[in-house]
């Protein structure tokens, strides 16, 4: 009997213990979405979809496991690749919230099949391909930075704005802040291109973040193109 009890208490710890190893494989996600103004309006320019003009708002460009140290896994599981069929119930949502903006025009498959294959399989012991694609479809609703940004009177209409005015109105929103990503439009403008938030290892909830992104680099003074 005793041995029998300390075998089964074995078998506990080790699988607790596993447990914790596959779920220290990443510390936070970094969710990204893009201003597809600033995506397009740069020198090298971009591609509608076939399904024509993306919606004037803020696409998804990914979710990414990252570490508190900034360094962040990649390409984690080759024997899981993106299944389209795994996420046909969300194709119109993806089309619609996730487009592809690269040239030559892309129905989005290969953006997907990028994000899932590179980032999602290093978050599969949290998240299946279909909830990983959910998960980020809900941040973007829940997020909502057009509407954030509007009720500060923060506009898609070329104009400029401080930096800080626009990271304050999300966090009013959102309750936590964001970093920005500028890039420069075809003449040099400095332009708000990408907002990166934290959210925590299940994938539903935002947190404040552990660490910048790297590409975090705009001038105090930005412009906000339309599209
Ligand atoms: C893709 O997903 C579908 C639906 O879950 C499944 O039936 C099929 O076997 C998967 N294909 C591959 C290559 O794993
Ligand atoms: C987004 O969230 C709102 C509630 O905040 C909900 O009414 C709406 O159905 C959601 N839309 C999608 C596409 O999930
Ligand atoms: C913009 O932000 C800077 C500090 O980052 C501040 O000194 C300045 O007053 C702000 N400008 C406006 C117009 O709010
Ligand atoms: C953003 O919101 C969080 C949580 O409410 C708060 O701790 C933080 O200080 C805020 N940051 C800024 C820049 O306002």
């Amino acid at each position: 009997m005793k041995s029998k009890g300390s075998l089964l208490i074995k078998l506990l710890i080790i699988q607790y213990l596993s447990s914790l190893f596959v779920a220290q494989n990443f510390d936070f996600f970094y969710f990204v979405q893009q201003w597809p103004g600033s995506y397009c309006d740069t020198s090298q320019g971009c591609c509608y979809p076939p399904t024509g003009k993306p919606a004037s708002d803020f696409g998804i460009h990914g979710l990414w496991p990252n570490n508190n140290d900034g360094s962040y896994p990649s390409n984690c599981d080759p024997n899981n690749p993106f299944n389209q069929s795994e996420v046909s119930d969300l194709m119109s949502s993806l089309e619609t919230n996730w487009p592809s903006l690269a040239c030559p025009s892309s129905d989005g498959i290969s953006f997907w099949t990028h994000e899932w294959d590179k980032h999602g399989t290093c978050s599969e012991s949290v998240l299946d391909e279909h909830d990983y694609f959910q998960a980020a479809l809900n941040l973007k609703n829940k997020t909502n930075l057009l509407q954030a940004l509007a009720s500060a009177g923060i506009n898609p209409n070329g104009e400029s704005y401080n930096l800080s005015d626009i990271i304050n109105a999300i966090n009013q929103s959102d309750g936590f802040t964001p970093s920005i990503e500028c890039n420069d439009d075809e003449s040099g403008n400095n332009q708000l291109y990408q907002v990166y938030m934290c959210v925590d290892t299940s994938g539903s909830n935002l947190i404040e973040c552990s660490v910048s992104p790297t590409g975090a680099n705009c001038a105090n003074q930005i412009t906000f193109p339309a599209f």
